[in-house]
């Protein structure tokens, strides 16, 4: 409904913000639990189009966000085993769940064509950015 576009709307700016303005956020999007199952279902996104629009909680590093509520860095993504390969040119991901009212119902994740690009302070600032997000969906 409208509420929900408007949303949608905020979302993708925020995506186009991230990757217009920090040159190694190469690919920039929102994934939320799709209803009750158990998967992760693409929202706004900015940059390349991607073929993992439905994610399997446990799969990929978005997947064990999903699971462990906890932030993921992934300095180098071809030394990790349960990674799901979006692009050739991805080096590193940040993947940072995102907390509406306490529950984990969703995350932004960022891939970048650099080798080990996120920090802690990549970390702090999506952090504050997911709860300026979450601002929007509590009520
Ligand atoms: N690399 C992610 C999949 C999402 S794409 O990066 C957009 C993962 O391993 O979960």
């Amino acid at each position: 409904h409208h509420a929900n576009v408007l949303f949608e709307d905020k979302l993708m700016q925020v995506c186009h913000l991230l990757r217009d303005n920090v040159d190694y956020y190469d690919w920039v999007g929102f994934y939320f639990r799709n209803g009750d199952k158990e998967e992760l279902k693409l929202g706004p996104y900015a940059g390349e189009p991607t073929d993992h629009t439905i994610i399997p909680f446990g799969k990929g590093i978005c997947g064990q966000v999903a699971v462990s509520n906890q932030n993921f860095v992934v300095p180098d993504v071809t030394a990790q085993d349960n990674y799901i390969a979006c692009s050739f040119t991805v080096k590193s991901e940040i993947v940072i769940p995102l907390f509406v009212n306490g529950e984990n119902v969703g995350q932004i994740d960022i891939d970048s064509e650099d080798l080990d690009a996120f920090t802690e302070a990549d970390e702090r600032f999506l952090e504050y950015v997911n709860q300026e997000v979450a601002k929007l969906l509590e009520k």
